[in-house]
């Protein structure tokens, strides 16, 4: 009944502006709250020490729309298939299965900072698209909302087509990796809250 109000009243003004969701169509972004820890940090793992594949770290800060002030206290939830290029929930796993087991949060530090290491994903194994990392973005007193997928700027996959098309929600998602001493693949990425998100304020 509450849904039903809510949406009879957003119909009734939706043609001024109000009720749009930031980011338009998200589809299974809610499953990003499905087994969400109490407490969040800026830093997390994704893969155990059993994961099959390549170890890889990704870090970055998030910035206010101004693109220059870091943005403390946002969520950042990202979640990739795992060596295979499939999203294979584990045997255990109550929460978000379609997601897989390679999810996670993070909440970025008064630095607007955040952090996590994994596996490096696999593309799918019908190999049609490039691999990638969703991330969906949580701010205080908003709706969720996905931001360019992370991929990789040596993936033979990746096209120019795939390039051109980019929305680059939140700037751009193609990341250079590099190689640590530690043999570890090492990404960076910054994210500029609504940038190129629909319906944003
Ligand atoms: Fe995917």
């Amino acid at each position: 009944m509450k849904k039903l109000t809510l949406t009879l009243m957003c119909t009734a003004i939706i043609s001024v502006g109000y009720c749009q969701k930031i980011g338009g169509g998200c589809e299974d972004c809610e499953l990003m709250f499905e087994g969400i820890p109490e407490q969040l940090h800026w830093q997390t793992t994704l893969a155990s020490p059993k994961e099959e594949g390549e170890r890889m770290m990704i870090s970055g800060t998030i910035y206010q729309k101004d693109g220059k002030t870091p943005a403390a206290g946002v969520i950042l939830y990202v979640y990739h298939t795992d060596v295979k290029g499939e999203y294979k929930p584990a045997a255990a796993q109550k929460h978000g299965r379609r997601h897989g087991h390679l999810r996670g949060w993070m909440k970025t530090d008064a630095q607007g900072r955040y952090q996590f290491s994994t596996i490096r994903p696999a593309a799918y194994p019908n190999q049609r698209f490039a691999a990638h990392i969703h991330p969906i973005i949580k701010e205080s007193k908003k709706n969720e909302y996905w931001i360019d997928e992370y991929q990789f700027e040596d993936d033979p996959l990746l096209t120019q087509k795939d390039l051109q098309n980019a929305q680059n929600r939140g700037g751009s998602g193609i990341i250079k990796l590099t190689k640590n001493e530690k043999g570890i693949w090492i990404g960076k990425r910054d994210i500029t809250l609504g940038k190129n998100i629909p319906n944003y304020y």
